[in-house]
């Protein structure tokens, strides 16, 4: 079941590609919005970024007009969940990640109300198996169905949406109904390097899986041409959507 945003005009086909800034300076990281141009709408903070001075560029990202995932996988106790991501939404980010544990999600949702901030549930990470889950403590559960269980309790508390593997995309499109939104990252265009994904698909194929928006970083951002690679997965969303 593909996406289809209400209305899905030039501007709304770009917000659905989310350019990962995963460089080391802030510096690098303007030199590289620079030259992807107006390819880019829609950037990714992660841990590496937002702790070397990531939060002033979101700012600066946000005044231009560009959106900002803030991709902060927070997880903490209720009251210091809901006054992080209150701050976040002053700051006018449009994504944030929370750990899919239902206070946490609870007090996210919370925190962003009155905002425009979108709440994404990280359920289980991706490097995880059955045998890192038992490793944590948890009682032995196949990680595909914690993934469910906590896909559907995000549903349920009002979260906006989740970060999923694009293999998983289509059974957490099933559970989430249509109007959530689903991320995906670990997508690579045709004949580009795998990196250290294991699971690697296709922007098309993503978006034909239920993903509402696509995480990018590498292939972007190791390109010779970083324009061009931006806007070629441009091309293959918009032609699968
Ligand atoms: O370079 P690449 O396109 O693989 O980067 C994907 C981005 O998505 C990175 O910022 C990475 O941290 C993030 N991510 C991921 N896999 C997950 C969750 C997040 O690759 N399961």
């Amino acid at each position: 079941m593909s996406f289809r945003p209400e209305s899905s005009s030039a501007k709304d086909m770009r917000d659905r590609l989310i350019i990962g800034l995963d460089v080391p300076s802030v510096e690098e990281a303007r030199a590289l919005v620079d030259r992807i141009g107006d390819a880019g709408t829609f950037y990714k903070i992660g841990y590496q970024l937002a702790y070397a001075g990531g939060f002033e560029l979101a700012r600066e990202l946000i005044d231009q007009g560009k959106k900002v995932f803030l991709d902060l996988k927070l997880h903490d106790i209720g009251n210091t969940v809901e006054a992080g991501v209150r701050s976040v939404a002053r700051l006018g980010a449009t994504l944030l990640t929370v750990h899919a544990y239902p206070q946490t999600m609870r007090a996210a949702v919370a925190g962003k109300a009155g905002s425009s901030l979108k709440i994404l549930a990280v359920t289980v990470l991706t490097s995880y198996d059955d045998s890192d889950l038992v490793e944590a403590g948890y009682a032995p559960v196949p990680a595909a169905e914690l993934v469910a269980r906590r896909a559907a309790q995000a549903r349920d508390i009002g979260v906006d949406g989740i970060v999923c593997a694009a293999p998983e995309a289509e059974r957490v499109r099933a559970i989430l109904g249509s109007d959530r939104l689903i991320v995906t990252p670990g997508i690579r265009p045709a004949g580009a390097e795998a990196g250290d994904q294991k699971r690697v698909v296709t922007p098309a194929d993503a978006i034909r899986a239920g993903a509402t928006h696509l995480v990018v970083a590498r292939p972007i951002v190791k390109a010779a041409d970083p324009r061009a690679a931006a806007e070629a997965i441009l091309a293959e969303i918009t032609q699968a959507a």
